[in-house]
């Protein structure tokens, strides 16, 4: 599916046992990325996945992966991720006393470079490293486990870093992610959002897999 709007399922939410159909499912429906989010029982509360299973997963699917690292001192796995075939590292710059040189580290590795925020940190913690991001993804949720209610107090930060990419001149990818569903990504997509992350209403909804995509993907057609 080509369009500038990209819709990238979190696959947190999916069936584990049965990974590969359900990757398949998403690219059927027409998914751009799969985000994976890695959690690491201190930075957040939940425990995920680690490289392991990126390489398993980048075996299973030609997407491009969009590894989403909830972890604490994230330096210190930027290469094992890269190795496992990741094709963009987020990191949040809660996580990160050295920022620009994370980013840097990313770019070097020859991923694409992200940077993330919590819903109760200000945009100005990441306009100093705007020019150096690839993507900048802000969080509607509190970041450990999918199915949390959005967080709509966000909405505004969207908007303003859409404003401070533009000035810029940046192509990065502005990405949401938590709690977008039908109801809430028509905001994000207003303020200025392009990438929007979904576990639950992708893989929660109650006719499959390929109709939660679908449900997005008219929100942004219009
Ligand atoms: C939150 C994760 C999200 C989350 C999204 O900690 O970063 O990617 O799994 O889940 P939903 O879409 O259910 O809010
Ligand atoms: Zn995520």
């Amino acid at each position: 599916m080509t369009s500038s709007y990209l819709i990238a399922p979190s696959i947190v939410a999916a069936d584990f046992l049965h990974l590969e159909e359900q990757i398949a499912l998403c690219e059927q429906a027409g998914a751009d990325w799969l985000h994976v989010d890695v959690m690491d029982g201190h930075y957040v509360p939940n425990i995920t996945l680690g490289p392991f299973l990126v390489e398993t997963i980048r075996r299973a699917t030609s997407l491009p992966l969009d590894v989403h690292l909830m972890i604490e001192q994230p330096e210190r796995y930027l290469e094992a991720f890269t190795r496992a075939g990741a094709s963009t590292l987020t990191v949040h710059v809660e996580t990160c006393p050295h920022l620009h040189r994370t980013l840097q580290q990313i770019k070097d590795l020859g991923c694409q470079a992200g940077v993330t925020l919590n819903p109760g940190t200000p945009a100005s913690a990441i306009e100093p490293v705007l020019h150096l991001a690839d993507l900048v993804l802000v969080m509607s949720v509190n970041p450990g486990f999918s199915g949390q209610a959005f967080l709509p107090e966000v909405v505004p930060k969207v908007a303003r870093l859409r404003a401070a990419l533009d000035s810029l001149d940046s192509p990065a990818y502005l990405e949401v992610d938590g709690g977008i569903s039908a109801e809430t990504l028509p905001h994000m997509l207003d303020a200025g959002a392009n990438v929007f992350v979904a576990a639950s209403a992708i893989f929660h909804h109650p006719q499959g897999v390929a109709a939660g995509i679908q449900a997005l993907r008219e929100k942004l057609l219009g």
